[in-house]
């Protein structure tokens, strides 16, 4: 029997919804809802063959399928367009919708006005490429956590970020200035991999639009 299929789930956000969908897919996803420490973990379907899951940080998520020690991996639309990689982009699960978005403190004058402009980000190709579009000058300064911050600091004029539910901005004083693109979580497929265990991929992809269309 072929090893299981390995699927590389991104921790943070879109986890929790993520276990849901798999759970209503047919997986037992018990492992999954106190990992501990572990950080791969045997997903048993009573019909199909079992998943393997690695657990790991969304730019891993990429990293891991694009580089086929992951055959399927699920990460949002913002960390696959921010790395890019070669992979095939299978399947809009519709989960974690937000959108990315350029954001500076309430009443601040961002467009016009001479020399350029410095912006945070957790998404530096992103918001160059986006900026660029606008005709904006930035200077991108890449932050890890919570960019929000980093205007409220001084260190920013604006950010690039995504945006949910939008609390995080507001709690913070800051406004959209522009909203990009929207954004959720997809599912990534490694292109040999395909090449390989294509029945078996597809086979997974019915079975999570079924899952999606039983929500
Ligand atoms: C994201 C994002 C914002 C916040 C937006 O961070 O970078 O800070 O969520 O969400 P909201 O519109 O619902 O307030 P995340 O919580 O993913 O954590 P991180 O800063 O660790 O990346």
């Amino acid at each position: 029997m072929d090893n299981p299929i390995r699927i590389a789930l991104a921790k943070g956000r879109l986890e929790k919804q993520c276990r849901a969908l798999l759970v209503r897919a047919g997986y037992d996803c018990a492992a999954l809802e106190s990992p501990g420490r572990r950080l791969i973990h045997t997903l048993p379907h009573a019909k199909a063959a079992p998943l393997e899951a690695v657990l790991s940080k969304a730019p891993d998520v990429v990293t891991y399928v694009s580089r086929g020690v992951c055959a399927l991996g699920v990460a949002g639309k913002d960390t696959i367009m921010e790395q890019g990689g070669p992979f095939y982009e299978m399947l809009d699960l519709k989960l974690g919708a937000c959108r990315f978005a350029l954001a500076a403190p309430e009443g601040t004058a961002f467009f016009g006005g001479a020399g350029h402009k410095r912006i945070a980000t957790k998404y530096p190709d992103v918001a160059r490429r986006f900026l660029s579009g606008l005709g904006v000058d930035a200077e991108i300064i890449r932050i890890e956590g919570s960019c929000e911050l980093a205007p409220l600091l001084g260190l920013a004029d604006a950010i690039v970020d995504i945006v949910e539910t939008g609390d995080t901005l507001r709690e913070n004083g800051l406004v959209i200035l522009k909203e990009m693109f929207p954004l959720s979580a997809r599912l990534i497929v490694n292109v040999a991999a395909y090449k390989l265990r294509r029945g078996e991929i597809d086979c997974f992809i019915e079975a999570l639009k079924g899952a999606m269309a039983s929500c």
